[in-house]
């Protein structure tokens, strides 16, 4: 994998484990490596040890490959800063980070003592946060960057005797969901690995004939891929295990609706319903939180209204902006003064604006050179919305309808034209 060349990769908790399977990978490719590790017991307990993080050092250095120790704590937020800052002393900035150091401490729900349950979520989940952020804002920067953070079938699908660990592990899916959306103009992917691989955390859980095949090493191929510049995801999960991948992921149920939105519905209601309220067919992923209000909006969009059993409806684009100046309502015009331009793509598209000045209005086909909004739609989906079809915030909420500019002047556009078919 060539691109890895020359990456600066921080691994935390790579002196052990996974993590010091990715931090050799990593080096062999010719990347340069940060090795973190604070070297504690599995448990997070005693004073840690130098020895393992530098081991892995040597290791790399043997190889021939470029890597430097750094022994700070994910638990803190300083600990995550120095490690970023040790990425920046060696090697100038960072390119890949991955979220990897863990311990563990199962208990059973009832016998979970505080300082259990913070001691894993500060290190999994807290550490993740401690990290990224300093190394996030480093990406940005420069417009490049890849995250990988570590989630488990405990925290994915549940596990006895794990609530700390699983509650930590399922947070680092939630901050993925979001970061995959603060970077996405950045060139900053964030995906998820759930590994399974012998290690000292492992030894014990997993059947002793099941755990020698489980070698970190199967595991590695797919971390490394989804940190390089080709990983072509952002914001999905891939369990990994001896060469078995899937993808995991969060889908939601096609849906019903009950009442009119209105007025609150008896509970009854929903029982009559139960199978279609929790079907999962038809189910589907969302890229983010707006698409699912989207689809909210949409279940109670109102059909366009009838005028007697006519057919409604523009059939082109074209003829939508030769009503325009007709549907304009002066009345609603005062002291509007605005250039609305629309860019319509597809067959049927084009380019028109409309003026609107002193309370009137003036459609042109064309761009005009100082735009104050500009909205950028399909054919299809322009047709559709001015058909009534589509309701204009459910377009803008999935992303059908772009809009550049004054948003706040898209506004108006409701009040300013009324269309009659
Ligand atoms: P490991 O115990 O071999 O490696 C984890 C490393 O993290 C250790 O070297 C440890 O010293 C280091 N570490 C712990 N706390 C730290 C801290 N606060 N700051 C810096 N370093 C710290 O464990 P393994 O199995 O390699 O685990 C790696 C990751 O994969 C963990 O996040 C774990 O939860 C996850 N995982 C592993 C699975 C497996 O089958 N091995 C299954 C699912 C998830």
């Amino acid at each position: 994998m060539e691109e890895l060349i020359n990456k600066v990769a921080i691994v935390t908790g790579a002196g052990a484990g996974l993590g010091r399977v990715y931090a050799l990978e990593l080096a062999k490719r010719g990347a340069r490596v940060v090795v973190n590790d604070l070297g504690g017991a599995p448990d997070g307990s005693g004073k840690g040890s130098k020895k393992p993080a530098d081991q892995v050092v040597e290791e790399i250095q043997a190889l021939g490959g470029e890597a430097v120790a750094n022994h700070d704590n994910v638990a803190t937020v300083a600990g995550g800063e120095k490690i970023v800052q040790a990425a920046l002393d060696a090697f100038g900035t960072v390119d890949i980070l991955i979220n990897n150091a863990g311990i563990l401490r199962d208990k059973t729900f009832l016998k979970m003592e505080p300082e259990n349950w913070q001691a894993v979520l500060d290190v999994h989940l807290n550490g993740a946060y401690h990290v990224s952020r300093p190394a996030f804002g480093v990406m940005k920067e420069k417009g490049y960057g890849r995250i990988l953070m570590t989630t488990s079938a405990a925290g994915l699908y549940g596990n006895f005797g794990q609530t700390n660990y699983s509650a930590a592990k399922m947070g680092l899916v939630g901050l993925m969901n979001t970061l995959k959306l603060e970077g996405e103009r950045s060139n900053i992917k964030v995906n998820t690995i759930a590994p399974v691989a012998a290690s000292r955390l492992t030894k014990d859980i997993l059947p002793p004939d099941f755990i020698d095949k489980l070698q970190p090493e199967l595991v590695a191929p797919m971390a490394l891929y989804l940190v390089s510049q080709q990983c072509p995801v952002s914001g999905n999960i891939y369990n990994v295990g001896m060469g078995f991948l899937n993808r995991a992921a969060i889908v939601t149920g096609p849906g019903i609706v009950v009442g009119d939105g209105r007025e609150m519905p008896d509970p009854e209601q929903l029982l009559t319903q139960w199978e279609n309220l929790t079907t999962l067919k038809g189910a589907k992923e969302y890229w983010n939180a707006t698409e699912q209000i989207g689809d909210v909006l949409q279940a109670f969009a109102r059909p366009a209204e009838d005028d007697g059993g006519k057919a409604q409806g523009f059939e082109s684009v074209e003829a939508i902006f030769d009503a325009m100046p007709k549907a304009f309502v002066a009345d609603a015009a005062a002291g509007v003064d605005v250039v609305f331009q629309f860019v319509i793509s597809g067959d049927g598209g084009g380019d028109w604006y409309s003026v609107i000045k002193d309370g009137s209005c003036a459609v042109e086909a064309g761009s005009h050179e100082k735009p104050g909004c500009t909205l950028k739609m399909t054919d299809e989906d322009f047709l559709n919305m001015m058909n009534g079809v589509l309701p204009p915030m459910q377009a803008y909420t999935s992303g059908k309808l772009k809009i550049e500019g004054d948003i706040m002047k898209s506004q108006l556009i409701e009040k300013l034209f009324k269309f009659k078919f």
